[in-house]
Order: C-alpha cells, then sequence, then structure tokens
C-alpha cells in the first residue's frame, strides 16, 4: 500500500485527434486521469495514469446495487492562460456529504485536491482557451468489491477523469413540467449526486424528449404542485423583478451554482427570494404576462434561459428580454470563474 502520488504518463498525446473549435460537452477524454483505490479500510495507492478502460468483476456492487456517486466541476483558462477553478472545496464536501448517504468511505480533501491539481497539470494543455469552452472535469467514486449480497461494498475506486467541453444545451432549451414521475423523494437520495439518480430519470426525461423538449422541470413527489429542480440544473423563475427559487431540501441537489448566482444576485441589488413556488403561480405568471423569465443552473449548463415550458398539454413561451437576469448573472459569475472580473467572494483558486 502506498499514499504517495504515482505517476504515469501516455506514450503519445490524443490531443490532435480534438477539434478544440467545435467542442461538445463531455464525449472526448484527456489523456490522463486519476485513480485511487479503496480497501482495507483506507483510501490508497494514489496515481496518475493514462485514462483507458478498466476492469472490474462482473459481481463488483455498482452493477448490482447501484453504489456510485459523482460530481461536476470545471477548470478555466484566464488570458495569462492560468488555470483556475470554482469553489473546489464546494465539490469534495459535497461528493463526502453523497458518499454518506450511499455508504461509501469519505475521500480524503486534501488528496482530492492534490490528485485534481497534478492532473490539472500534467493535461494543462486539455484546458480549452477558447470563451464558453472549458475542462469539465468529473469526479466520481463507485463500489467495486465483488459479491452478491445486497451490502456495502468493502471497496471503492475514486476517479477523476476530465472531458474539454462546449456548451451542455445546444440551441433553446424547453422543458416540460412533470405532473406524474418524481426524480426524488421526502427521505430519499435526492440531495445526494448518486448515479441512480440520473437513470430513474431517464425514462421520464425521453418521454419527455418525444414531444419536443429537452428537459424535464421536476415537481414534489407528492402533490406534484411545487416546482424543485430539473434533471441536471437548479431551477430560477423570475416574476416581475423577483427571482425566485425553491429552498433546497432532501430531494434538491445544493447546487454550487445555485448558491452562487443567490448571492451574486442579491449583491447586484436584485430581489431574490427563496420559497416554494407552486406550478399555478408560474402558469398565472405566465397568463398575465408577469412571468419574465425561467432559467437553470448549473456547472454544465452553467446559466441556461428556457425558451419555452410545456405543462398538461399547453406550451407557453417566455419573452426574449434584451436585459434578461440571465444574461446578467451569466456574464458575472463566469466573468468571476475566468478571472475577467474581481472575485470579491474568494471562489476562484489558482492551480
Ligand atoms: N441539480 C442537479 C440534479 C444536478 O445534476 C446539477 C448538476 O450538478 C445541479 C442541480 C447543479 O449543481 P451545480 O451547480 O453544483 O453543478
Ligand atoms: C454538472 O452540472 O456538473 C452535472 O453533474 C450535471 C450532469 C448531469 C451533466
Amino acid at each position: 500500500m502506498s499514499s504517495t502520488l504515482q505517476i504515469q504518463r501516455i506514450k503519445e498525446s490524443k490531443r490532435s485527434l480534438v477539434d478544440f473549435d467545435n467542442l461538445q460537452f463531455g464525449s472526448q477524454f484527456s489523456d490522463h486521469m486519476f485513480v485511487c483505490d479503496y480497501k482495507d479500510g483506507s483510501w490508497q495507492n494514489p496515481s496518475i495514469e493514462p485514462y483507458a478502460p478498466i476492469s472490474l468483476d462482473p459481481s463488483a456492487k455498482i452493477f448490482h446495487y447501484g453504489q456510485s456517486i459523482f460530481e461536476g466541476m470545471k477548470a478555466y483558462k484566464d488570458e495569462q492562460k492560468n488555470t483556475l477553478l470554482f469553489r473546489p472545496l464546494d465539490n469534495i464536501k459535497r461528493l463526502n456529504i453523497s458518499a454518506k448517504r450511499l455508504v461509501i468511505p469519505e475521500f480524503p480533501e486534501d488528496l482530492f485536491m492534490q490528485g485534481l491539481t497534478e492532473l490539472l497539470k500534467i493535461d494543462d494543455q486539455w484546458i480549452p482557451t477558447k470563451e464558453g469552452s472549458s475542462l469539465y472535469i468529473r469526479p466520481f467514486i463507485f463500489a467495486t468489491g465483488s459479491g452478491f449480497h445486497a451490502s456495502p461494498s468493502t471497496e471503492y475506486k475514486l476517479i477523476i477523469a476530465t472531458a474539454p467541453s462546449g456548451a451542455y444545451f445546444a440551441g433553446k432549451v424547453r422543458v416540460l413540467i412533470e405532473e406524474h414521475y418524481a426524480r426524488s423523494a421526502n427521505g430519499g437520495v435526492g440531495f445526494a449526486k448518486a448515479g441512480g439518480n440520473y437513470a430513474g430519470q431517464f425514462y421520464p426525461t425521453q418521454l419527455a424528449i418525444e414531444k419536443g423538449y429537452n428537459q424535464v422541470i421536476w415537481t414534489d413527489d407528492t402533490s406534484h404542485e411545487y416546482i424543485e429542480e430539473a434533471g441536471a440544473m437548479n431551477i430560477f423563475i423570475r416574476i416581475n423583478d423577483t427571482l425566485l427559487t425553491s429552498p433546497t431540501s432532501d430531494r434538491i441537489l445544493d447546487g454550487i451554482t445555485r448558491k452562487s448566482i443567490i448571492q451574486i444576485a442579491k449583491d447586484a441589488g436584485i430581489s431574490v427570494d427563496i420559497r416554494k413556488v407552486t406550478v399555478n403561480e408560474v402558469i398565472a405568471a405566465a397568463k398575465s404576462g408577469e412571468l419574465k423569465e425561467l432559467f437553470g443552473a448549473g456547472t454544465a449548463a452553467v446559466i441556461s434561459p428556457i425558451a419555452a415550458f410545456g405543462y398538461q398539454g399547453t406550451d407557453y413561451d417566455l419573452p426574449d428580454l434584451e436585459n434578461s437576469y440571465a444574461s446578467l448573472l451569466k456574464k458575472k459569475i463566469t466573468d468571476i470563474q475566468t478571472n475577467k472580473s474581481e472575485d470579491p467572494y474568494g471562489w476562484r483558486v489558482l492551480i
């Protein structure tokens, strides 16, 4: 067992195969990955290795019982080619919140930051410089221990893989407000970034896509009366001049973009109200013209304005505002992330 970071470099970079001017989201992967294993009661053998397939026993618990969690972060380049992260400690803390709920051993914060920092240095050339692009970072932990017994694994693997990425959504976002299916339930794992949360969303999202929408807006699991979040984003609703967003709960992911946007909006003098918002209220505001904006916020999605939403067979279009909160807040947050503006909050971390 070793606790020293081992580094094994690839022989030939794949970078020249990637068109950095036309990046999609998360579909091409950088040369290396950070790997660390948990066994005999401790995280051990941290290493940076060539990005490559891994081999697992067919009885590994990840396949049967879905013990798997992940995070989503981004690395940015500023004009001086410095590498920057945004609130990375919040990600590792949330990874460990998810770990606890899924009975996965927590990962040491300092080892996470050491592995990630080294990985970003080795794959520095993979961090896009083009505006709107970034290196999407995907840390994940899954159960590698074998056996069909339905109990937590005693062995796990953490991997940090990265992918130079462009926008998550291509074009305008249309969402469907869900009336039947639920993403999460009281007492469940909705607040965790557990792989199974996403698997459970695929079927209702597929039905929504067949109807011409990109994403589902989840409502609460019991009454379906309250707007909660989207599949990969927290949701903001602007009624007149007030920005509304649902409070987090054990059904909703505590998004890092969400809490940053709340702070930035308040400091920009925008009235922000964190409260439960009913679907009926949003429909009434859409009908009266008081619903000015709907947008999603997340690491992958950044701030994605919603052009239209569907509910009970009717589509409601959102106005295309010139000075929208979405564009103002997107500029403010990306300027902080990419070192184009001051960072009064201390969120930006230089690598
Ligand atoms: N909600 C869900 C379900 C998500 O998957 C994400 C993405 O991570 C978010 C919200 C936004 O969270 P964050 O801003 O931390 O990326
Ligand atoms: C992220 O925004 O980082 C996410 O994890 C969303 C993901 C489902 C693409």
